[in-house]
């Protein structure tokens, strides 16, 4: 019988809070081939509001909400059953969704802050509030709605709110700011309680960025909370912050930066002497509508001591999170605790990857907590920082115990939706080592790297997004940090290198350097591609109508820069110049290999790069040629076929041919589709050429990193595609993994940040090419294996929002076996290396002596 499965509101398991007026519905199914029909049943105070009947059709993601209008807070319980293709009805399946607080006037409460006035070049300790209140009769449903200028964490007669760290999460706070729901009805009993809220700087005071810049979005944090008790005859009371709560900041946590660290004074407890001070905020609290972060895998050390005699905790596994940890000791105790990714050769721990500004060490971000003991046996665990890292380094009189230290992983909590194995472990480990660098960079929004910036490059992400969609549920993250990116797109259509902003701009004091980068080729096109990107896993047009006007006004920017001739740059000569990108700052291919371009600083960044920039902006007119038409936004495709056909004209007039061993010069033409004909062909051949010159190392950088394989692979070239792949000499992939590696490397050299996703931006291959999965349509993949290299076996599976497809062959002796699982409700089309095409439905299929058979 066909049974819904994974019941999701807008993309979330059983949401409180969310403020979505008409929230979209989202199930997989179960046992039977198709769904030909459904029905929806949504219940209100156990009251049914909303029946569709028994409706035709296989649709089973982003079905949306028909019943009544929602109001605020309602509680709503769905149903979903299906009839299979034989017209059986299957069994109902249950989830629910909760919204937050629709409307400004529902947020009673007051903003508070604590009662100082905040300097520019002091930092100051946790404040922490305190409300006491009563409760007539234990509460029927109680919920918590609350946010902050900075960091907040709660607690209820003691008991912790909730498992959202470092919460409310990032955006331009001062044009967007979100706050969370907690059903805290468990935690508070009839009588007296106690409602405690300790407020840090995080991203809003505290340093953040390359440059650990501060008070990036204002000198003084703040507080709102609302906490409503909902009493058994149906009254409601509000407990929102307002100057009567009490206020201190003489609690445990005398100093708390995301970066730095924290210095604890362990057993002390705040006096909650002062009153906290009212105060304001611009922006009404919307609600995230996405992921918590939280805290996930946890790892215990092995300790031994370094040469210079401290105590050396290596974790096995380098992470984005911090640590928990008992330890018996005296009150004049102290222990320092310093992170970081790596050791030197000595093997004292080596924060260098993490401490390097413009190149140049610095001694920030500090990575590091001081715990001032007490008496007994003291707990410890970081409350409002998040540390890259592997080892710590402990300077202390006090020995611990591996048993009494936890390293816990902190991230988005998106579900791992990917899982591949294959014969070569050294792939494995590089495919879990992507993993890892994804975990370690998904803090709320993407970032670079978990130490030395944490900062959210958009060109970052338009790299990974499609490998780290198939590697984890992205769809409710990015669509929020698209709204992020929407939010610092200026009214010029100009994207931002980074959204949110953390201001990495202050190399030299004053000069807004990375600012003038925005719409940096690659990096702005970021506005283009991650939706993009999204709608080819999800295949949710909703996600593109949200950022239609901004994929737009991207597009509209980069016609701007064409026809001119920027600082620095050289002219080029007409009728091309028309179509040449030849103006405004950008990284270029950022990051080859060093023995095949070493980057020239700042020249390289203040220059014009016509041929990247030319080639994104012919791509990103030729995609949204097919956005707006998907769209149905016909009046604009004139103009973006005009660039498309005119930049790459102009792109092959001006660059082509192309005679060099730059596989990156090669890689983007082709990839991006510029070139066709003799031309495509003459580039392809040079491809190889200069692949093999290079006895099959990487020779690419940043953004045609993810490019390389797959054009090989549509080029008939998979043989090289692998020896590339599983090359173990430097630069490679694998030669990371020999090196020890269990992440990903920033440079090809291992010299910078040991944590970016950007080159695991290559796993997309081994699941789209090497297993062969992608997601053809909605409710259709193509499933088209390519085994080879040295791999005799490799298996694949994908938890699509359509259901779970997997792919997997061996190879044994001259013969290979498939075996492919097309999820309920979907079609397949399965095509062979040998050039077999199979169009089949739900079920297990393997392919023995040229027949499908179903086997399951
Ligand atoms: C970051 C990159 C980023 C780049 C811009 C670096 O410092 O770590 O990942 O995209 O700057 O080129």
């Amino acid at each position: 019988m066909l049974t819904p499965t994974d019941l999701r509101t807008e993309y979330l398991t059983d949401p409180i809070g969310i403020d979505l007026r008409t929230p979209r519905l989202f199930w997989t199914c179960e046992g039977g081939i198709s769904q030909t029909a459904y029905q929806i049943l949504a219940q209100r105070g156990g009251e049914t509001v909303w029946d569709t009947g028994k409706t035709p059709g296989a649709g089973m993601a982003g079905i949306a909400w028909d019943g009544p209008q929602l109001g605020s807070r309602e509680l709503v319980e769905w149903s979903v059953r299906l009839w299979d293709e034989a017209d059986r009805p299957g069994p109902w399946s249950t989830a629910t969704f909760e919204l937050g607080l629709l409307d400004s006037a529902e947020w009673l409460a007051d903003w508070i802050t604590g009662n100082y006035r905040p300097r520019r070049n002091r930092r100051y300790p946790v404040d922490c509030f305190r409300k006491g209140f009563t409760s007539a009769a234990t509460p029927a449903v109680a919920r918590l709605y609350i946010t902050a200028c900075g960091l907040y964490q709660a607690s209820i007669n003691g008991h912790r709110v909730g498992d959202f760290v470092i919460a409310p999460g990032f955006t331009s706070y001062d044009k967007r700011l979100h706050y969370q729901t907690y059903d805290v009805t468990d935690l508070i009993h009839q009588g007296e309680n106690t409602l405690e809220i300790q407020l840090a700087d995080g991203w809003f005071r505290g340093s953040i960025g390359a440059m650990g810049a501060r008070n990036v979005y204002g000198r003084e944090t703040k507080l709102l909370a609302q906490l409503e008790i909902t009493t058994p005859d149906g009254v409601r009371r509000t407990i929102g912050t307002n100057k009567s709560w009490q206020w201190s900041d003489d609690g445990p946590i005398r100093f708390a930066d995301m970066k730095d660290g924290e210095i604890v004074q362990l057993g002390r407890r705040p006096s909650y002497r002062g009153s906290a001070r009212e105060t304001s905020h611009p922006v009404v609290p919307s609600a995230s509508n996405n992921v918590p972060v939280r805290e996930r895998e946890r790892f215990t050390p092995s300790i031994t001591r370094t040469p210079s005699g401290k105590q050396l905790l290596d974790f096995g596994q380098n992470i984005a999170g911090y640590i928990e940890l008992d330890i018996a000791a005296r009150a004049a105790d102290r222990l320092l605790i310093r992170f970081a990714e790596h050791l030197d050769d000595n093997g004292e721990l080596d924060p260098s990857s993490a401490q390097v500004r413009a190149g140049k060490p610095t001694a920030s971000p500090k990575q590091e907590v001081l715990l001032l003991c007490t008496d007994g046996v003291n707990h410890y665990k970081t409350s409002f920082a998040v540390f890259g890292f592997r080892y710590a380094e402990v300077d202390s009189d006090l020995a611990l115990d591996p048993a009494d230290v936890t390293a816990i992983a902190v991230y988005s909590d998106m579900a791992q939706t990917a899982r591949f194995e294959c014969s070569n472990h050294l792939v494995n480990r590089f495919v879990e080592n992507t993993l890892w660098s994804m975990k370690s960079n998904f803090l709320d929004v993407p970032t670079d790297c978990p130490t030395r910036e944490r900062a959210p490059w958009t060109g970052d992400l338009q790299i990974f997004t499609r490998t780290g969609s198939f590697l984890m549920d992205t769809s409710a993250l990015l669509r929020k940090w698209l709204a992020d990116l929407r939010d610092r797109q200026r009214a010029d259509g100009r994207v931002p290198c980074l959204a949110p902003d953390v201001r990495n701009n202050e190399y030299i004091p004053g000069i807004d350097f990375i600012k003038r980068m925005d719409g940096a080729a690659g990096w702005a096109d970021a506005a283009v591609l991650v939706p993009l990107r999204l709608y080819e896993l999800y295949r949710d047009k909703e996600i593109l109508r949200e950022s239609y006007e901004s994929m737009k006004a991207h597009v509209l920017f980069q016609i701007g820069r064409t026809d001119r001739t920027g600082l620095f740059a050289k002219p080029f000569p007409k009728p091309d110049r028309k179509y040449i990108s030849n103006a405004g700052q950008a990284f270029g291919e950022w990051l080859e290999p060093k023995d095949v371009y070493a980057q020239k600083v700042p020249w390289d960044f203040i220059a014009p790069h016509p041929e990247v920039a030319t080639a994104y902006l012919a791509y990103a007119c030729g995609l949204m040629v097919e956005v707006a038409k998907l769209l149905g936004h016909d009046e604009d495709i004139p103009l973006y076929a005009e660039y498309h056909r005119g930049c790459t004209r102009a792109y092959v007039n001006q660059f082509t041919p192309i005679d060099t061993d730059r596989q990156s010069k090669l890689v983007r033409p082709l990839a991006l589709g510029l070139l066709d004909g003799v031309e495509a062909e003459q580039a392809f051949t040079r491809l190889i050429a200069s692949i093999e010159r290079r006895d099959y190392r990487v020779g690419t950088g940043f953004l045609s990193t993810p490019l390389i394989l797959p054009l090989l692979s549509r080029g008939g070239r998979t043989d090289i595609a692998y020896r590339m792949l599983e090359n173990e000499q430097a630069p490679g992939w694998l030669h990371e993994v020999l090196m020890g590696a269990t992440s990903v490397w920033e440079d090809w050299e291992g010299e910078a940040s040991r944590n970016h996703y950007a080159p695991g931006s290559v796993c997309q291959w081994l699941f789209e090419t090497v297993c062969g999965i992608d997601v053809s349509g909605e409710n259709a993949f193509t499933i088209a294996p390519q085994p080879g290299g040295t791999m005799t076996y490799a298996s694949f599976s994908y938890d699509s929002v359509f259901g779970t497809v997997a792919s997997s062959w061996v190879r044994d002796g001259g013969t290979v076996k498939y075996r492919f699982t097309v999820p309920a409700n979907t079609t397949a089309r399965i095509r062979l290396p040998g050039g077999q095409v199979e169009d089949v439905h739900a079920g297990v299929w393997e392919y023995e002596e040229n027949a499908f058979v179903r086997s399951e």
